[in-house]
């Protein structure tokens, strides 16, 4: 799944294809199945989860610990409903409704095509077009009434632009100034579907940074770029699969001055991963009037209160699962004729790195095995696989992204090493068992994607 020269990416997956394999090997299941499940919503399973934490760590890693300008911070999904109110999304956060007159679906009327129901197929049967705003409302404390409405977060910005003050005052910091969240987010979308890409509930990694009104367009020039480089360098997307788009002024959001959305090629074209917006002061100035709090920064050097700029990156876990499944499924037929199917994840984020299978199920292979076995799970996330013949483990170890199988025969027993074999090429090497764990990590650092140096800061180097 590394870059390579080309500008051709052949997608092999389709939704069919990666929703049942997904459902079939335990990456997400329709959620509440065996209620016959609910409305484009699901829940992941034991490789999904585990995916879905090494795509979080990576970005923790990449945008806060590894920088010396942001922090983190985790804010309530229901709070104040003030909050809401004044970022606009009371009011403005909405999405055009259409019902089709034909076969009554509820459709966005921004997403019709030649004026066709994407339901039915009637030709121009719509209704007016209203707004319908996404926000879930719930009510807290035992009284439902209009007093005790609250709303579920439509998105985890607005904890960084209520807690900037906090975050200011106890890190004492100079801008710039990152502050960065991961948490799930609720929108009542109006069509949720193709599988994970949009959901209602779903995972959101956002990065306010706050800065210097005057080197904010320089800041969101660097975010893009170094945002782009994360999905090559740290994900190994192809680069042919990405690509920045700005948008149009009739597609901004209501806080936004400029937006450009990293895009990846999905089985059914361009759509959104990313976006990464440039919130002027929109923000702190909404909060600061409604609330009645100064939020600014004093400038020690200007001697002067500065209302920061923000630019955001966002992004939804659940969304990059989906393109990285895209993007690393892959079918090939061996030298029998067979099919053999494959997900070419880099090691990073596979849920699986090391699959420790035993040649046979034999009595005197399984205490060596479970000895290996033992041996790497501290430092690796395993699997131990010893049912059916050795080629079908491989190839499920295959389908679920795995680099990396170990396999102990009825040599280790003598020679006291075992086999290496590797997902891609499916090259066999033979390897002691003492000294296994450097081996293994060796060979993972050795398949993931490589690194380059990071976009110049507005401001280095002057
Ligand atoms: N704070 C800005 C914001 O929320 P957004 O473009 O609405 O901007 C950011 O959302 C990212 O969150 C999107 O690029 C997408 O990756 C993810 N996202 C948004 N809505 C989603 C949904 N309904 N299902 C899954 N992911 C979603």
């Amino acid at each position: 799944m590394t870059d390579g020269p080309d500008t051709t990416f052949e997608m092999k997956a389709d939704l069919e294809i990666l929703s049942s394999l997904a459902k079939r090997r335990g990456f997400a299941y329709p959620s509440a199945e065996i209620y016959g499940g609910f409305q484009s919503t699901w829940d992941y399973g034991p490789l999904g989860v585990e995916m879905k934490r090494q795509i979080r760590e990576l970005w923790w890693r990449w945008m806060v610990q590894s920088r010396d300008d942001v922090v983190g911070i985790e804010a309530a999904v229901i709070t104040n409903p003030a909050v809401w109110r004044a970022s606009g999304h009371v009011d403005n956060f909405t999405d055009p409704l259409v019902d089709c007159l034909e076969c009554r679906a509820r459709v966005r009327a921004d997403h019709i095509e030649d004026n066709t129901c994407p339901s039915c197929g009637t030709v121009g049967r719509f209704t007016e077009e209203r707004s319908f705003n996404l926000l879930f409302r719930t009510f807290v404390g035992p009284v439902e009434e209009d007093a005790s409405v609250a709303y579920l977060r439509p998105e985890t910005a607005q904890g960084m632009f209520v807690n900037f003050d906090n975050v200011m005052t106890t890190t004492r910091r100079r801008l710039p100034v990152g502050i960065a969240q991961i948490g799930k987010s609720f929108r009542n979308e109006i069509t949720p579907g193709q599988f994970i890409f949009r959901t209602r509930e779903f995972e959101q990694m956002e990065m306010e940074f706050f800065c210097d009104p005057a080197a904010s367009l320089e800041w969101h020039a660097y975010w893009k770029a170094e945002r782009l480089r994360w999905y090559r360098e740290a994900l190994g997307v192809p680069n042919s699969l990405l690509r920045l788009r700005d948008h149009e002024s009739e597609e901004l959001a209501h806080y936004s001055g400029a937006t450009s959305d990293v895009e990846f090629r999905f089985p059914w074209g361009w759509g959104e991963l990313e976006g990464i917006a440039h919130r002027g002061d929109f923000d702190l100035r909404a909060h600061a009037e409604a609330s009645g709090k100064q939020l600014s920064y004093f400038d020690p050097e200007r001697e002067e209160h500065v209302v920061p700029h923000v630019v955001e990156p966002a992004v939804g876990v659940d969304r990059i699962l989906f393109a990285l499944l895209c993007a690393a499924y892959d079918e090939e037929t061996d030298e029998r004729g067979e099919k053999r199917v494959l997900l070419r994840l880099p090691p990073a984020v596979a849920p699986v790195e090391v699959a420790v299978l035993p040649l046979s199920r034999k009595e005197q292979l399984v205490p060596t095995a479970r000895r290996v076995w033992d041996s790497l799970r501290p430092h690796f996330r395993t699997q131990y696989d010893d049912s059916q013949s050795i080629g079908r483990r491989y190839r499920r170890q295959d389908e679920i992204g795995t680099p990396l199988c170990v396999t102990v025969d009825f040599d280790t027993l003598e020679d006291h090493a075992v086999t290496i074999r590797e997902r891609d090429s499916m090259e066999q090497i033979r390897v002691p068992t003492e000294g296994l764990v450097a081996a293994l990590r060796e060979r993972i650092a050795a398949l993931e994607p490589k690194m380059t140096a990071p976009a110049s800061a507005p401001g280095e180097g002057r």
